[in-house]
């Protein structure tokens, strides 16, 4: 699936560079071939010899090598490969990176490179989440490096838990195959049957009015086309948006909630069902056949409860995809909703958002994100819904890719 790609892989300096062993291996696996930079850090965890060894060609450590810069040099290093993938990528490696440094043979290649590169970060989630860490990460984002993982779980320190374990070398290999795709490779996403749901709904007060919300589907439509251009056969389940309908894609056009449900159960059997759509949690119980006119008595609404499609799907004994995915917009206490929400809703993650007023999130271009797994929390940094949705497809074919 890699055939002829060649990758450079640089190892940073944490205990998850045992990992970038077998990466290594994975990647060569797939017909990848592989060079390798152990930065001095990486060097007290791995050693040269080993990474040689299993790279087939001597591992490249320093800068001013006489030997490397005679026969390979780093600007030759920086250019001769196709993606650079640094793994692990330490606090201090991205920091170097989103700092523009060049004082080791990693750094200076990182700054050489005209190439995409891809971080897999690991650190501890204290150094993960602070705010420098924060502000690089930011940077590096912006200046459209890529990024698989961080991971919740155990850390190597006894007892410490949270986000900051490196993604595992089968989810770093679904991510270079999805960066390198566009040139011919299997697509990550391919033979993957995968629903969204868009958009609000409207529920009829009468022939014209309805209850509706301010969902504009940007978000919802941005996930169905990165899943399309990953490969996957995509249904779009979307309530009414000004937007075009994307091209590619299977769109069903619903009006209520109701209408939703139904679509989306017609379109089970999926891999994957993403759950986008702000749907309006009441109908008006009995929506009047004729215009209420103005004039005689205030109409009183009384409203009926919807059937919550995500917590229906999530809920299925049969057909049930192996990826059932939410949102959760909160106006307070986002995180500790996302999670009651998660468990309320049998869902396996949750994306939430925090849509205040003044945050501009719904209707609007960005978004910001906690993914809410089993494993922990994972904030995202505030991006176009357009890479939110990338970042998100990268996870689920990772996720697909991980064996269970
Ligand atoms: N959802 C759904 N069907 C509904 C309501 C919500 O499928 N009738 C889905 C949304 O698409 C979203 C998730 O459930 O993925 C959470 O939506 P949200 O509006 O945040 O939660 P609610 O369940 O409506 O809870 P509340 O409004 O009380 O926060």
């Amino acid at each position: 699936m890699l055939q002829g790609e060649r990758i450079l892989l640089v190892i940073g300096g944490g205990i998850a560079a045992y990992k970038s062993l077998d990466l290594i291996r994975r990647l060569q696996e797939r017909g990848a071939a592989v060079r390798a930079i152990l930065t001095k850090g990486g060097q007290q965890f791995i050693t040269p010899l080993a990474v040689g060894a299993i790279a087939g060609e001597r591992a490249f450590t320093d800068l001013f090598d006489p030997r490397s810069e005679f026969d390979v040099g780093h600007i030759r290093l920086a250019r001769e490969t196709d993606l650079v993938v640094v793994a692990p990528a330490t606090a201090d490696l991205l920091a170097k990176m989103a700092g523009g440094h060049a004082d080791d043979l990693a750094s200076t290649v990182l700054l050489a490179t005209d190439r995409p590169v891809l971080i897999a970060p690991a650190m501890n989630p204290r150094m993960w989440e602070h705010a420098a860490t924060r502000r690089n990460f930011a940077l590096l984002a912006a200046d459209g490096i890529a990024c698989v993982g961080p991971n919740a779980g155990a850390m190597a320190e006894r007892g410490e838990h949270g986000v900051g374990r490196m993604a595992e070398p089968l989810e770093i290999v679904a991510a270079i195959e999805q960066l390198l795709g566009g040139n011919e490779g299997v697509k990550p996403l391919q033979g993957r049957r995968v629903i969204v749901t868009s958009g609000p709904t409207h529920e009829p007060i009468d022939p014209v009015r309805y209850i509706a919300n301010r969902s504009s589907g940007r978000q919802g439509h941005a996930i169905a086309r990165a899943a399309a251009d990953a490969g996957a056969e995509v249904t779009l389940i979307s309530g009414p948006v000004d937007l075009p309908d994307p091209a590619g894609i299977n769109i069903v056009h619903v009006e209520t909630a109701r209408d939703m449900l139904e679509a989306v159960e017609k379109a089970l059997p999926a891999d994957v069902a993403v759950f986008a759509a702000a749907v309006a949690d009441w109908r008006v119980a009995a929506p009047n056949t004729r215009k209420f006119k103005k004039g005689t008595e205030v109409p009183a609404l009384v409203l009926a409860e919807n059937p919550d499609i995500l917590a229906a799907v999530a809920g299925r004994k049969s057909k049930r995809p192996a990826l059932v995915i939410g949102f959760a917009a909160e106006t307070e206490r986002v995180i500790e909703n996302a999670k009651m929400k998660l468990a309320r809703k049998h869902c396996d993650w949750i994306l939430a958002n925090d849509v205040s007023e003044g945050t501009g999130i719904m209707g609007g271009e960005s978004n910001r994100i906690h993914l809410v797994t089993a494993d922990g929390v994972e904030t995202w940094p505030l991006q176009p819904k357009r890479e939110v949705a990338r970042m998100l497809v990268s996870r689920i074919a990772a996720a697909l890719a991980r064996p269970s």
